[in-house]
């Protein structure tokens, strides 16, 4: 098979090249440990096709520069550029894409290593695989990784599967022992609703049935890997889905001409064809399809290509263009599949990022409504999500989003998380459905606004927040701003995280998650006060910086001021006037703030008080005059 190129090749180097660059490209993923043989077979399949393509290379040597710009380098490019986003995000992505070539297909393999950060990994590599080659050891049969493997696969959309049982070699390539081992998979395989299913019984190690068949195994009929890989169909992305072009940047070169650049996610476009801007719904007609060659009459989905429309509508980085006659659904609540890739673990509540398509909104998470043991298939009752854990949860969004269910589309659907502090990924997901509940519930209109109240009371509303140790003095400091504010004629409300605790918040206790959520609730109801004309002030630990900020983004800057109480611990420690920090020291009090729970000072207060320095007076006296200042009061 490696040298029927060869004449061609002799007499033509021109049709050779342009046989090259027409090959189908097809994208798979390997999945298994270095135990099962992965690298081996990875090396023996670059191996075998080198055998193809080595000799070629020989005989263009001259030429061969072509060869690499020309046909291989453009479409592996495209690919590693999909994941520039995510890297540029901070994630440590250990996947190595490898690029071979026989005469019938071009592929790409991403191999993932197996290691405790393999989720993170699959994800990544699985995102754009056509194909899932699962390596299995003979010997070992069908293990807990293999579940977990194919599980991954199944979620993230790969539906064509090649379970390579390897190493036949050091069980006498028994076709007993390969049979028990290809019912165990089918078996577990039809749970998860995988069944385009080829075992291949090889050694990699040896080189059985990966290009020819091997005399060692002559009861297989099938086929090898190579001739497998070389024939399965390609899922044809511009098949059945519709148009979908996410907007990766408006190119305004000059003030006639302005496109929008992006890559084709899903179908056809053509000129003259009615396309919808979402999320805002505008129509438009597209006028050309221009590419760096010139315009084309038609772009069908992988490529990357500049739209003009026929109208001057707005359209910016982040919109989607479709199909006008099936546009994707828009909405901002959604239930999603949640592969938790961060170290630290989810915080229901907590402010991130998400990142679909070349849009990034404000996200929060919910509580999962359940964890997927990924070994038993089992749903199980979970509060977060920890390191490669996955789990089904519901998703807030700031803005709307346009988007289609990731098992219609995989680019509209998927999507990753980002903390907002560190700028790192820390989840992918996949969108399942919007939630009806963002149909059916409506903002009301209300008459007497924040305007209204707070004129009636003659003041700006203000949320001072006061944030610091357990016992650094936030609460007494707070209480006399209240009482001289209240003295001079103001209105307020003091928020004190010990009060809030016995109602309000009675159910929350002190892991990270129930501090989020407190702070969550306690930001909430500052702003309805604030909403309500007060100056609202708030007395809580509220120790992480995310949480400060949401609270800060809910009110505005105009109406926000952080006070940082900053009492060194020995300090707070040594006055220890509730006792605890004594208890928390005889390890009878757990997730202690500043002894074994995180403290993170503001970077930026509005004010800072050295409570080594100040009296609680002088702290409040110092704070009013501030807020005079600044004129939040008059
Ligand atoms: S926060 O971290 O969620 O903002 P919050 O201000 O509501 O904390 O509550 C802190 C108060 O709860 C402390 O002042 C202290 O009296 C009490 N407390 C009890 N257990 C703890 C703990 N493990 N860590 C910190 N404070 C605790």
């Amino acid at each position: 098979m490696a040298h029927a190129h060869d004449d061609l090749l002799a007499t033509d180097i021109e049709a050779y090249l342009h046989a090259h660059e027409h090959k189908s490209l097809l994208r798979f993923i390997t999945c298994g440990s270095v135990d099962d043989g992965k690298s081996t077979l990875i090396g023996r399949l670059l191996y075998e096709s080198k055998l193809v393509f080595e000799d070629h290379l020989a005989a263009l040597a001259a030429d061969s520069k072509k060869v690499g710009t020309q046909g291989d380098d453009l479409d592996f490019a495209l690919l590693v550029d999909g994941l520039a986003a995510e890297r540029e995000q901070g994630i440590t992505i250990d996947v190595a894409y490898r690029f071979f070539s026989t005469e019938v297909r071009k592929f790409v393999v991403a191999d993932t290593p197996g290691h405790e950060q393999y989720t993170r990994n699959m994800v990544t590599g699985a995102s754009t695989a056509d194909l899932a080659v699962i390596l299995i050891d003979a010997r070992k049969g069908v293990l807990t990784q293999t579940r977990r493997h194919s599980f991954l696969v199944s979620l993230l959309g790969i539906r064509r599967i090649v379970v390579a049982i390897n190493k036949l070699d050091l069980v006498e390539y028994s076709q007993e022992v390969f049979d028990r081992i290809e019912a165990d998979y089918r078996a577990f395989a039809a749970q998860i609703g995988l069944d385009d299913i080829t075992c291949i019984p090889m050694s990699a190690l040896r080189g059985d049935n990966i290009l020819e068949p091997s005399p060692n195994t002559p009861w297989y009929t099938g086929p090898t890997l190579i001739h497998h890989l070389e024939t399965v169909p390609l899922d044809d992305l511009t098949e059945g889905t519709p148009f979908r072009m996410p907007v990766q940047w408006v190119n305004r070169p000059d003030l006639d001409f302005r496109g929008f650049s992006g890559r084709i996610v899903g179908g056809t476009v053509q000129p003259g064809m009615a396309v919808r801007v979402l999320p805002s719904g505008q129509m438009s007609t597209v006028a050309r399809v221009v590419t760096f060659d010139g315009d084309l009459p038609e772009a069908v989905a992988g490529q990357s290509v500049t739209i003009t429309l026929t109208d001057e509508i707005d359209v910016s980085r982040g919109d989607v263009l479709a199909a006008a006659n099936e546009p994707p659904a828009v909405a901002d609540q959604f239930e999603a599949h949640v592969i938790w890739m961060g170290e630290h673990e989810m915080l229901p509540g907590r402010p991130y990022l998400m990142k679909i398509g070349t849009r990034t909104v404000g996200l929060s998470i919910a509580q999962p409504k359940y964890r997927v043991e990924v070994n038993t298939l089992e749903h199980l009752a979970a509060k977060t999500l920890h390191l490669n854990e996955i789990g089904v949860c519901n998703l807030h969004l700031d803005r709307p989003v346009a988007f289609d269910p990731y098992a219609e589309n995989r680019e509209m659907g998927g999507f990753i998380i980002i903390d907002r502090l560190t700028n790192t990924t820390v989840g992918a997901g996949l969108l399942h459905f919007a939630l009806r509940r963002a149909d059916n519930v409506h903002w009301q209109a209300i008459e007497v606004g924040k305007e209204a109240h707070s004129a009636l009371k003659g003041q700006r509303p203000t949320v001072v927040w006061f944030t610091g140790l357990s016992g650094a003095g936030k609460s007494a400091i707070a209480n006399v701003v209240e009482r001289k504010l209240h003295a001079s004629g103001r209105h307020t409300y003091l928020l004190d995280g010990d009060n809030v605790r016995h109602g309000l918040n009675m159910d929350l206790g002190f892991t990270d998650a129930d501090r989020v959520e407190n702070i969550r609730r306690v930001a909430e109801v500052s702003k309805l006060m604030a909403d309500a004309g007060l100056i609202v002030l708030v007395s809580f630990i509220s120790p992480f910086r995310s949480e400060r900020q949401l609270a800060r983004d809910l009110m505005g800057e105009q109406e926000f001021v952080e006070v940082f109480v900053d009492t060194p611990l020995a300090v707070a420690e040594q006055r220890d006037v509730k006792g605890l920090y004594r208890k928390a020291r005889a390890g009878q009090l757990a997730n202690f703030t500043g002894i074994d729970s995180p403290y993170e000072p503001p970077e930026h207060p509005e004010v800072r008080i050295d409570t080594t320095r100040l009296s609680a007076e002088e702290a409040a006296d110092r704070i009013i005059e501030l807020l005079r200042a600044w004129e939040r009061i008059p």
